[in-house]
């Protein structure tokens, strides 16, 4: 009997960057911590020491990590430690929060998500303004917490003055800033910044750290950059189902990520297909990119026949199926002939319709 699992498709997808395999060097990691027996649940594990001093390094403050399986897990998990059930976070309506997770943040943390409409997919401080009728009466939810992501749905950037803006407008109004960092390697190297300018130097509260849409197999981190927010964080991550038990497979992920710039490596090469995929597509007559390309994400608008033909040899996503935007993403992995494959055939299918 063949037990061989199937093997994936020739072509690469631009459907997302965790369609993608694992960075050789992350497999490596994974590979050296299976030797023997190792502490369960993180506790008293060497490993897990040695990846809070390097998260700590990292963000220049004594911040407190959590390691856990999944993006879901650390929005769901970092919303509901900072809000009672009475309080709202408020996010874009794009955010993954609000559109992605089926409901998890208002089931687990018992609250409400108040949204925005964000057509950029970022949020600015004057549209909080609004919300802010509220505060005090005792039939609103009370506001609470801002939410953005870095880089955001719709693939565009805040700069970190933004950020710090954002911050400095939510301590004042007496609220958190969280971030959903899903794809915040691809941000910063973007940016030219570092995770500490982004994040710990404008203020941040708590962050949702992302590793494998940048090359890790599983397994995210929350960051807690005020360290006494993450009070009693261990049991909400025990009640949220997210204790890993053989949690050194994530943390050595993490270190090997965080060690020697592999995060930026990878995210840089991402960002930069994603760029030569922007620019082969404005070279075609007929395409024309809908939103800057900023990070690792390409959104351009073709005619439907065009997708349809093209989606037989490459998939992606249907973004907007009003205006037939689709949403190209760059991975880790992603090659120059990866994207000259699909400009090419994109430009025939083009010439044809
Ligand atoms: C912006 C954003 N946040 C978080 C996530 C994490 O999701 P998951 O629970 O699939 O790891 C994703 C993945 O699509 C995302 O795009």
């Amino acid at each position: 009997m063949d037990n061989t699992a199937s093997k994936p498709a020739e072509r690469k997808s631009f459907a997302s960057d965790n369609w993608s395999g694992v960075s050789p060097e992350i497999m490596t990691a994974l590979q050296a911590v299976n030797s023997g027996h190792h502490p369960a649940y993180g506790e008293n594990d060497p490993l897990l020491a040695q990846a809070e001093s390097l998260f700590q390094k990292t963000f220049e403050t004594a911040c407190k990590v959590f390691f856990v399986y999944n993006g879901t897990g650390a929005n769901v998990l970092s919303v509901s430690q900072l809000l009672k059930s009475w309080q709202a976070v408020v996010a874009p309506h794009s955010a993954h929060l609000n559109e992605d997770e089926g409901g998890a943040p208002e089931k687990f943390m018992g609250g409400k998500i108040l949204t925005v409409d964000c057509p950029d997919g970022k949020l600015r401080k004057e549209q909080l303004i609004p919300f802010f009728n509220s505060i005090g009466f005792q039939h609103h939810v009370q506001p609470k917490l801002i939410s953005i992501s870095q880089a955001t749905e719709m693939g565009t950037l805040y700069s970190p003055e933004e950020i710090s803006e954002l911050a400095q407008f939510a301590h004042a109004n007496d609220m958190y800033l969280h971030v959903d960092g899903a794809r915040i390697a691809n941000a910063a190297t973007a940016l030219g910044c570092s995770f500490a300018e982004m994040i710990t130097h404008t203020g941040v509260d708590v962050l949702s750290f992302g590793g494998t849409k940048n090359g890790l197999m599983f397994g995210e981190a929350v960051v807690f950059l005020k360290p006494e927010l993450a009070d009693g964080f261990k049991y909400n991550r025990k009640q949220g189902m997210q204790l890993a038990s053989k949690q050194r497979f994530i943390i050595a992920q993490f270190i090997t990520y965080l060690q020697n710039d592999l995060w930026r490596r990878n995210a840089e090469n991402a960002n930069a297909m994603a760029q030569l995929l922007s620019q082969k597509l404005q070279e075609i007559e007929g395409m024309r990119l809908s939103r800057p390309t900023e990070a690792n994400g390409v959104f351009a608008i073709m005619p439907k026949d065009v997708i349809s033909a093209l989606q037989e040899s490459y998939f992606f996503h249907v973004w907007n199926e009003a205006n037939n935007e689709v949403r190209l993403m760059c991975s880790f992995d992603t090659t120059k002939e990866d994207v000259e494959g699909f400009a090419k055939e994109a430009l025939r299918l083009m010439k044809k319709s």
